[in-house]
C-alpha cells in the first residue's frame, strides 16, 4: 500500500495525538519527527556540535527519557534552524515516509519538504492559549516545575523561530487540510481526519 499521511503544525497543537490515532486506525507506522530534532538538540546540551549530533544519532538517542523537557525543546528548535542539520536527517525521514505498508509522520515540514507527494496532508493548529494550557498540564503532570506564563512564552519563542527560519519553515503545504483544534474535542478531530483520509484515498480504517 502506498499511503503517507503528513501532519504538520506548531507545538502542542495535537499533532501527536492525531498521528497516533490515524496510525492505529489505518494500521500504519508512525514517526514523530520532532523526537529526532529533540534527540539532536539534547546532545548539543552535552557540548556535541549540532551537525555531529545529527549525523551520529542512534535509535537509543530517540528513546532517551528526558527528550520532553522545555530545555530540550528549545535546543531542538535551535539545531533545527541549521540547514546542514536538516539535510543530514532528510533521507531517514523520506525512507520512513515511503515504507511498504504506509506511514504517518508528524513534524513541521513533512508536507512541504520531506514528503510533498504525501497522499493526505493535515496542518493541525490551535490558539496560543489553548496550546500553552495543554503543554502546561502535560509538563506539570510529568513533574516539571513550570508556570503557564513560561510555557506560553516558550511556545511563542519556538514557533517564531520555527516559522521564521529560511530552511523548511513551519507553514501549511498548499494542499494541506487545516484543522483548528482549539474548540474541538480530540475525538471529533480524529473522526473528521479518518473520514477525510478515507474520502481522499478510498482506504477504509482497519481499527
Ligand atoms: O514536535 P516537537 O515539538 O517535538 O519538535 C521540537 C522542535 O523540533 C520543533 O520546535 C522544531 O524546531 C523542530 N522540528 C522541525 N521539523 C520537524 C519536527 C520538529 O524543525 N519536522
Amino acid at each position: 500500500m502506498r499511503l503517507t499521511i503528513a501532519i504538520d503544525g506548531p507545538a502542542a497543537a495535537g499533532k501527536g495525538t492525531l498521528s497516533r490515532a490515524l496510525a492505529e486506525a489505518f494500521g500504519l507506522a508512525h514517526l514523530d519527527t520532532g523526537l529526532i530534532y529533540r534527540a539532536a538538540g539534547r546532545r548539543t546540551l552535552d557540548g556535541t556540535p549540532a551537525l555531529e549530533a545529527a549525523q551520529s544519532l542512534t535509535a537509543a538517542d530517540l528513546e532517551a527519557d528526558d527528550l520532553r523537557t522545555p530545555d530540550v525543546a528549545r535546543a531542538a528548535s535551535v539545531v533545527a534552524a541549521i540547514p546542514d542539520v536538516r539535510a543530514a536527517l532528510v533521507d531517514f525521514q523520506r525512507a520512513f515516509a515511503r515504507r511498504q505498508g504506509g506511514a504517518v509522520l508528524d513534524g513541521r515540514d513533512i508536507g512541504t519538504v520531506i514528503c510533498p507527494e504525501a497522499e493526505v496532508k493535515f496542518f493541525v493548529t490551535a490558539s496560543d492559549d489553548v496550546r500553552a494550557e495543554r503543554r502546561f498540564i502535560e509538563l506539570r503532570d510529568g513533574g516539571h516545575d513550570v508556570t503557564l506564563g513560561q510555557v506560553l512564552a516558550d511556545l511563542r519563542e519556538r514557533d517564531a523561530r520555527d516559522s521564521a527560519r529560511a530552511a523548511a519553515p513551519l507553514k501549511p503545504a498548499e494542499d494541506a487540510v487545516v484543522l483548528d483544534t482549539s474548540g474541538m474535542d480530540i475525538n471529533a478531530v480524529v473522526a473528521a481526519a479518518i473520514a477525510l483520509v478515507t474520502d481522499r484515498t478510498g482506504i477504509a480504517p482497519v481499527a
